[in-house]
């Protein structure tokens, strides 16, 4: 597991406001052990890659991952070039796209962390069909989301995320298309994936969820 510190010391270049973004983030969001169950080498395609933590994390977790970063959000894309130029990530690409019209290049690993339940479902179903096509057998996509039980994480997550994403406007969209675990599991399932569920939301307010899925 990446360490705290060697994370921080990465973002200390992006300015206090990214700064404290990630502070605020790691204590609310399971994301180092995420990077865990992401496979060692190979080249990783990060759908929906924001200001590019989740793509920090897996660059510093081992030399052997190549990553490109995809999202539609110009000014989070800035903070990620930022950050790559800074530290030097050669092992790193961040372009502008939007997830649902575009085809993903192939990978050995594709990741969407909180990135679906922003997307409706015909396209959440889009992007999880295109991911499997893009897959050789045996390659790996994992979906973080927030699950639906129990009910009052749920509640208290829509009500973060009202704020984060209404008030604030910290990420682009305005609703949001949440899908119980069940749904998630038969519908990856479907798509020719085996799945793992990772419940990760012991010991914290938001009820965290990990689909780790092999393609088959
Ligand atoms: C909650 S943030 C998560 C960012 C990042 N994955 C992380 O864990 O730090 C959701 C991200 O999904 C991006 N996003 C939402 N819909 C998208 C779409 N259709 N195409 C590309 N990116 C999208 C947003 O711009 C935002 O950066």
């Amino acid at each position: 597991m990446v360490q705290k510190k060697i994370l921080q010391e990465a973002f200390r270049s992006a300015g206090p406001a990214v700064n404290l973004y990630l502070r605020l983030k790691l204590k609310i969001c399971p994301l180092l052990e995420v990077e865990t169950h992401v496979p060692a080498g190979g080249h990783v395609v990060d759908l929906g890659c924001g200001n590019g933590l989740f793509a920090a994390l897996l660059l510093l977790g081992s030399s052997a991952r190549r990553v490109t970063g995809y999202d539609l959000d110009r000014s989070k894309l800035r903070v990620a070039e930022r950050l790559r130029r800074r530290n030097g990530w050669e092992r790193a690409e961040f372009h502008e796209a939007d997830i649902v019209r575009m085809d993903p290049p192939r990978a050995d690993v594709l990741t969407l962390i909180d990135v679906l339940y922003l997307i409706p479902r015909p396209g959440q179903e889009d992007v999880l069909r295109k991911c499997a096509r893009a897959l050789p057998r045996g390659g790996t996509l994992l979906v973080k989301e927030m699950d639906t039980r129990p009910r009052w994480k749920y509640a208290w997550n829509w009500f973060q995320e009202t704020v984060s994403v209404r008030v604030v406007g910290f990420t682009l969209g305005r609703k949001f298309f949440f899908r119980p675990r069940r749904e998630f599991e038969t519908l990856l399932r479907s798509l020719g994936f085996s799945v793992e569920t990772v419940p990760l939301d012991r010991g914290q307010i938001h009820p965290h969820i990990l689909y780790v899925c092999r393609k088959v």
